[in-house]
């Protein structure tokens, strides 16, 4: 068989190039996901993102004070962003549960929505995830107000 040698080498060469396009599609695919495989630009969750700017005072404490209805002042009760905020936003509260209420405030109106067409709408924006243990966590870090 003296055709042997190439076709081998040629059935090598497709193969490699199949494997090579098999994984740099599955390079496309696999999303920046925070602190896992992509650096984490907001390591303290909320006030990373919920900050007074040249063009706007984003702070929760402002956000809140513009709740239709109003908010009470939690100016001095919350000195950590968001884990005081579970004072009054759990379960058997009058105040909605923080975790569906915080969800619902960043992925409702998708095609208006801010979080997702400018800050990826990623979990692990205010999630972080443990990848030894398993566990998921919550970003907290002290108040900006
Ligand atoms: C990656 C940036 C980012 C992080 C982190 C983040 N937010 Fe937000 N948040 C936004 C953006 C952007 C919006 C506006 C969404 C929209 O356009 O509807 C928003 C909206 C909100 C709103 C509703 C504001 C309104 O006017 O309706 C609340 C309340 C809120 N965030 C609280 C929080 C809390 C509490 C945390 C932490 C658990 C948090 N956010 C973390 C970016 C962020
Ligand atoms: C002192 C208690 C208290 C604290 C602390 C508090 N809240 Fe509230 N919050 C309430 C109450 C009560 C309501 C319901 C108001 C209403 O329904 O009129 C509410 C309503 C809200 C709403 C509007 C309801 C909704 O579904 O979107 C948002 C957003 C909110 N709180 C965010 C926060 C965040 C973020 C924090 C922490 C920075 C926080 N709250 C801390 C008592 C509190
Ligand atoms: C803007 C911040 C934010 C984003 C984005 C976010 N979460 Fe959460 N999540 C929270 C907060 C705050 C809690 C409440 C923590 C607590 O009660 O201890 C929570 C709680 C949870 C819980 C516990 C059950 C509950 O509802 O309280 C799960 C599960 C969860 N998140 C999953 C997700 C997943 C999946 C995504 C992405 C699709 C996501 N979260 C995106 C802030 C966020």
């Amino acid at each position: 068989m003296k055709t042997g040698k190439p076709i081998i080498i040629a059935l090598l060469a497709i193969a490699g190039l199949f494997f090579a396009s098999l994984s740099a599609t599955a390079a496309g695919i696999v999303p920046p996901l925070p602190g896992i495989n992509a650096p984490d630009t907001q390591p303290k969750g909320c006030v990373d993102c919920h900050i007074k700017t040249a063009s706007r005072d984003f702070r929760l404490t402002v956000v809140l004070a513009s709740i239709k209805g109003g908010h009470p002042d939690v100016d001095k009760l919350v000195k950590n962003v968001p884990m005081d905020c579970l004072k009054c936003h759990y379960a058997s509260q009058m105040a909605p549960v923080l975790g569906s209420m915080v969800h619902r405030n960043h992925y409702q109106n998708q095609k208006d929505n801010d979080f997702l067409i400018n800050d990826r709408g990623s979990c692990l924006s205010c999630h972080t995830v443990d990848t030894q243990s398993g566990k998921i966590g919550i970003k907290n870090a002290p108040a900006n107000w």
